[in-house]
């Protein structure tokens, strides 16, 4: 049976933050544990380049993405694992899938178009702030999802219409020049899909509501502690499919602890103590990578290296299809 081909990347725009984990990473390596799948996962920092413009935070955060992954147990053995910018041929594509992207498609991408929406209800010209980067985020996109053949792209619900877009982009292109690109699909965690952030907005690096993953214990039970919550009274029953404390415990806790989590909130739990337990589950689970975390973010050498093997790998797939892409256009 032929593997499947899955993919995805995660752009160093900030710390590493639950979100991401649970969004995007926990599913992920679930993903390449399983032997029939082929996993591509990569660093997405020139998507980053839409934001980030400063060069030390550039490198810090795309180590520190690098050094997430692995700590959280990617095996970069199994997986091939890059940095985006370490192949080339990714922009090569997205050029090309440029010249096949209708403007209008652009026009309509979420990111794009709530920019838009911001500058008009401050009063400010529709494009301010706007670089052609992050206008033409979804075809670098694009081009990542298609140059792998992916068939499976694990994403957050934010990103589904990104990858329709290389779906569309895709058909565009062989509908011209006959079978080349895979159809990608979109896989996302039904039930996490939008994970709330401190303020009950989603969980975003945008709103600053986030909590780093790797973040200190002491740091950690503060933030957990900043939740919001309803205001009902320790005594009162409370609803675990509308509590973020519980959506999160659920990720981290073994399934026995959230039967009986389940049963002290229908009977009756303190917001305080559901925190605290909350703490000590997260905790747990994450002393372990965090350790790991810190020892590899003092490592650069080792991570360029486990990058710079990953790009080898990926370029062997890279490189020919490039080639073969190149044909069919009559270049
Ligand atoms: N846009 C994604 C995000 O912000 C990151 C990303 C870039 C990505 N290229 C990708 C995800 C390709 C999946 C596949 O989260």
């Amino acid at each position: 049976m032929m593997k499947k081909q899955v993919l995805t990347g995660i752009k160093p725009t900030g710390r590493i933050h639950l979100g991401n984990y649970i969004g995007a990473i926990k599913p992920a390596l679930r993903l390449a544990e399983n032997v029939s799948y082929n996993t591509a996962y990569f660093v997405a920092d020139y998507h980053g380049l839409t934001k980030v413009h400063d060069q030390h935070e550039m490198k810090e955060l795309s180590y520190g993405v690098t050094a997430a992954w692995l700590a959280l147990g990617l095996n970069p053995d199994r997986a091939i694992f890059y940095r985006q910018s370490d192949v080339p041929e990714i922009f090569e594509l997205s050029w090309i899938l440029a010249c096949f992207a209708p403007k209008g498609i652009m026009n309509r991408a979420h990111a794009y178009k709530s920019m838009v929406e911001d500058n008009q209800n401050s009063g400010r010209e529709a494009d301010a702030g706007v670089n052609m980067g992050l206008f033409t985020y979804p075809i670098l996109m694009a081009a990542d999802i298609l140059l792998f053949q992916t068939e499976l792209v694990p994403v957050g619900k934010d990103q589904i219409q990104h990858v329709e877009i290389a779906r569309d982009l895709a058909e565009n292109f062989n509908k011209q020049y006959g079978e080349t690109f895979v159809l990608p699909e979109y896989i996302i965690q039904e039930e996490t899909s939008v994970l709330p952030g401190l303020d009950g907005r989603k969980m975003s690096k945008s709103y600053n509501n986030t909590i780093p993953l790797f973040e200190e214990p002491k740091k950690l039970q503060k933030l957990i502690n900043k939740i919001k919550t309803d205001s009902s009274t320790p005594e009162e029953p409370k609803d675990t499919e509308s509590s973020v404390i519980f959506s999160l415990y659920k990720e981290f806790a073994t399934s026995d602890q959230v039967e009986e989590m389940r049963g002290r909130f229908q009977g009756g739990i303190g917001w305080g103590e559901a925190k605290k337990e909350l703490f000590g589950v997260m905790n747990s689970f994450i002393e372990e990578p965090r350790s790991k975390y810190k020892e590899l973010m003092a490592n650069p050498h080792l991570l360029d290296s486990i990058l710079q093997m990953g790009a080898i790998k990926a370029r062997e797939k890279t490189i020919p299809f490039m080639k073969e892409i190149k044909r069919k256009i009559g270049i």
